[in-house]
């Protein structure tokens, strides 16, 4: 929930002086001519010598041959010392021999819902390869239709639909990047007709060791089987934090760590990611890199602002509902309509409306995937829609990144959703789960009530801890239940039938449900 604080920070911790001097030696460093410029592959790099010593190191991110040491290299931090390579006695690269391949494997596989009967693939390749994603039943071959870069010498990331799957079916597929191909992975298409479904909520994870994601991943596979997918609700890896703790990332503090961590969460998340559908909306840890080291350097600030990591990387089925990009979708599964919202950008109140999660101090802009008023009239358009099935698909459930409750039923940012919540309201939203806050939080409105019940499902484990407060529920003045805990790591999951919905909280750490409760409604048969 805490923005990032570059300046105060800054000035606390990281001093101005040695951010600008690593970027200076940065600039210089790409000027400069070495004994390393001229290589193009791992092989002749890493086997340079003078004088019977071994000079240079490959970096199979940008696929450059580098001094040893030199910190122009994405492989000069330790994060990234399992992707270097060097004979050197000396340097800290994991690897000393070539890894055959290395521009082409297919990384970070993934999976997005694509409409009914559509499955969006997505991954990534150090460098520019040609790639299908190969159906193995049937051997169909369906190319990347994306290819992206959106950080020169930082990888480049694809995506491919399959379509026209059969419902009910279980398809087997891999990725093929001229000749290197990966693992046969698995997912299945939803029944046309299908009934009932379960899905896997979180929010504010965090990637690994960073705070305490690694009990909450550890909970995300044990609920893997019983459930259809999982539903991220914002704030995902944190790679823009990682320059701020100087004990787990001590080469982040002035260097440049964004692709690092968010290569590592999603090495991290693949198994649970590449079959089933992982369902992202962005939250205000996705907006930017703001680390001194971004700041400093422009390029780096400008490739990373407005959400192009979030973008890129995922592929949300905004093609086949009229949103935009992964930052407004909506889809169905099963007895479910979801709208996937964004609460950050493109409404009148947007906290990130006109710059990102650093806000005006650095001078990031933010916002403008839309018109003006186009976020809310899909929005709206897309609820009046979906309320007029609900004899087919009975239910509707939003998620988004900030809540409107929190706590022991306190209101939380009212400007930055009002516009959101009064349009869930208006079509009878059914539940809204969001995250933000680092506590776990339920509000249900009393019966007969419009409003719409609220879930904060945002204490995953994400570095920057949880609140802290203790458990209380009980019934508010305005007639809500309200449950909550700021001490508890946990993930959620709904379970849905045409006549229900019930929600679980679960511990991270036990799998105890702490909290529950069911939403029921009368279904025409
Ligand atoms: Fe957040």
């Amino acid at each position: 929930m805490v923005r990032s604080s570059y300046l105060a920070l800054g000035a606390l911790v990281f001093p101005r002086n040695s951010v600008a001097q690593d970027a200076d030696a940065e600039a210089q460093n790409f000027g400069a001519k070495s004994s390393c410029d001229g290589f193009s592959d791992c092989g002749s790099c890493s086997s340079k010598t003078i004088l019977g010593a071994h000079t240079c190191s490959w970096c199979e991110i940008d696929l450059g041959c580098h001094d040893l040491g030199s910190v122009a290299s994405p492989c000069a931090t330790s994060m990234e010392n399992n992707h270097c390579v060097s004979k050197a006695t000396l340097s800290s690269c994991d690897k000393s021999e070539c890894t055959v391949g290395d521009a082409e494997v297919p990384r970070h596989l993934h999976l997005a819902v694509a409409g009914p009967t559509g499955m969006r693939v997505a991954w990534k390749t150090n460098g520019p390869a040609s790639c299908s994603v190969v159906v193995e039943s049937s051997g169909l071959k369906v190319p990347s239709e994306t290819r992206t870069q959106y950080l020169v010498g930082h990888g480049y990331h694809h995506v491919a639909t399959l379509t026209a799957l059969t419902p009910g079916s279980d398809y087997g597929y891999h990725v093929d990047c001229e000749g290197q191909t990966s693992q046969t992975r698995t997912f299945h298409v939803p029944a046309t007709d299908l009934s009932e479904a379960s899905f896997l909520f979180v929010g504010d994870q965090g990637t690994q060791e960073a705070g305490q994601g690694t009990k909450t991943r550890t909970r995300l596979e044990a609920l893997k089987a019983s459930t259809d997918m999982t539903v991220h609700v914002g704030d995902i890896g944190y790679a823009d934090d990682s320059f701020i703790h100087p004990v787990l990332f001590p080469d982040c503090v002035a260097s440049f760590c964004y692709e690092a961590v968010f290569d590592r969460y999603m090495d991290w998340m693949e198994s649970h990611i590449d079959d089933k559908p992982f369902m992202v909306t962005p939250g205000n840890h996705e907006s930017e890199c703001h680390s001194p080291n971004c700041i400093a350097n422009r390029g780096h600030a400008d490739a990373l602002r407005n959400f192009s990591a979030y973008n890129t990387r995922f592929a949300m089925p905004s093609k086949e509902s009229n949103g935009v990009m992964n930052m407004w979708y909506s889809f169905d599964y099963g007895p479910v309509h979801f709208v996937a919202a964004n609460t950050e950008t493109d409404f009148d109140g947007a906290v990130e409306g006109k710059f990102g999660d650093g806000g005006w101090e650095v001078g990031l802009k933010a916002g403008s995937f839309g018109q003006d008023g186009e976020y809310l009239r899909w929005l709206e358009a897309d609820l009046i829609a979906a309320s007029a099935n609900r004899a087919d698909r009975p239910w509707i459930v939003a998620y988004g990144h900030r809540p409107w409750f929190t706590r022991d039923h306190r209101s939380k940012d009212p400007e930055a959703t009002a516009p959101l919540r009064a349009l869930y309201e208006k079509y009878g939203v059914d539940l809204y789960l969001a995250g933000h806050v680092h506590a776990y939080s339920s509000h249900l409105p009393p019966a007969g009530s419009s409003e719409v019940p609220v879930v904060v499902t945002g204490a995953a484990g994400c570095d920057e801890g949880l609140e802290g407060w203790a458990k209380a529920e009980g019934v508010a003045d305005d007639g809500y239940k309200y449950y909550t805990d700021g001490q508890m790591y946990q993930v959620g999951t709904l379970d849905a039938t045409r006549e229900s919905l019930t929600w679980k909280a679960h511990s991270s750490e036990t799998g105890d449900v702490f909290d529950t409760f069911t939403l029921t409604k009368q279904v025409a048969v």
